[in-house]
């Protein structure tokens, strides 16, 4: 089997941080979100994974990932010129994909579950689609399926009415035999070729569409929110230290420490908390809980919870920073004394003085 993940798209509901860079190459718990599928294609033992780039920071998509030898994969890079849909990225992959089966990842989507057990299902079916499905509050906002006597009958792309609160989720097992469906498609409402129309095409030709409704957290990060969220979720699991390799630090809860990272004791370090390599966390800096902090930071005097601040960041101000994203090279300086909260969302490069 195959892989393909999705990286192009232009992001905009995350602007400005994706003014410089595409939103799957955000960093959730220090790794790009986009990282998490590769990851999640090479345990279930898929290694040729197309990689469809277009738009903003293609260039640091290729520079990221290389050849795939770092990640224990090949990649393939194919060029989308503008975001037309994920039908029509997906059908760029054709000649990639030749007669094998395939999984499709959409690089914004982050799914706790492994995908282990339903590759080898599908491997070994005559299954033509399998989706996931998943409830959420917000059904207008995904593809919806409707469920009847246990079948998918139908899937919309964001109803208005939505006939049911099950959203399909940006994993997608397919059989080559769909790239006789892309030339068929129109484009939609919103311009683009669908990937929800060609299943639809594939359930009126009685072919076998079937699906799993996952428990799992699964997140489209299609807003700052979302990130925030699922940064919050993604540490809720990650390997922590032990108060006692701290000795006379203040460290509670789940947190993990890179290396060569300095914290002084007047810090205060609340998990869940990642705090990447290199830093220096200076007296009554108070980090946590639920935030990561890439390499190389510098932070004094602050207070930082909820957040994700991205690596080479220096914040030496006596902000209270809550549910912010600082991208990566900010600096929030010190001036003068403030101390209520503040929302920031930071693009690359910003430079504050309070
Ligand atoms: O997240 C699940 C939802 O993803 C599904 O429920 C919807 O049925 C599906 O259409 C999709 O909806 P979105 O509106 O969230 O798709 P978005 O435009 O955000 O694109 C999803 C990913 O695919 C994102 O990583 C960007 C990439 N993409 C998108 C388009 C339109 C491309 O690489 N090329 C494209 O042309």
């Amino acid at each position: 089997m195959k892989g393909i993940i999705l990286h192009g798209g232009h992001g905009t509901r995350l602007r400005p941080l994706t003014h410089t860079g595409p939103k799957q190459l955000l960093p959730i718990a220090n790794k790009p979100m986009s990282q998490y599928c590769v990851e999640s294609l090479k345990s279930a033992g898929i290694t040729d994974i197309a990689i469809v780039i277009g738009g903003i920071g293609s260039k640091k998509v290729k520079d990221y990932y290389g050849t795939g030898t770092k990640f224990g994969v090949n990649f393939t890079f194919i060029e989308q010129d503008s975001p037309k849909g994920i039908a029509h990225a997906i059908n760029l992959c054709k000649n990639f994909i030749g007669n094998e089966k395939f999984v499709v990842f959409l690089g914004d989507n982050l799914m706790t579950k492994s995908i282990n057990e339903i590759v080898k299902k599908f491997n070994n079916s005559k299954v033509d689609a399998f989706l996931l499905l998943c409830e959420v509050d917000n059904p207008s906002q995904f593809g919806v399926a409707k469920i009847i006597d246990g079948k998918i009958k139908n899937i919309i792309e964001k109803p208005k009415n939505p006939v049911s609160n099950l959203a399909v989720t940006g994993i997608y097992f397919f059989q080559p035999h769909i790239f006789d469906i892309f030339p068929t498609l129109k484009p939609s409402w919103r311009n683009e070729l669908e990937i929800v129309d060609a299943i639809q095409i594939m359930i009126n030709n009685n072919l076998n569409v079937e699906f799993e409704i996952i428990t799992e957290f699964w997140k489209d990060t299609g807003t700052p929110t979302d990130i925030i969220n699922a940064n919050t979720k993604i540490l809720q699991s990650i390997s922590s230290v032990s108060a006692n390799d701290f000795p006379g630090l203040d460290i509670s809860g789940l947190v993990s420490v890179g290396k060569n990272t300095e914290i002084h004791k007047n810090a205060k370090i609340i998990g869940p908390a990642l705090i990447g390599n290199n830093c220096i966390i200076e007296p009554d800096t108070l980090i946590g809980p639920n935030t990561t902090i890439g390499d190389n930071c510098h932070l004094s005097a602050c207070r930082i919870e909820n957040s994700i601040v991205m690596s080479n960041c220096k914040i030496t101000s006596d902000v209270h920073l809550k549910n912010s994203i600082i991208a990566f090279n900010c600096q929030i300086l010190k001036k003068n004394t403030l101390s209520h909260q503040n929302t920031f969302l930071l693009g690359e490069g910003t430079n504050i003085t309070l």
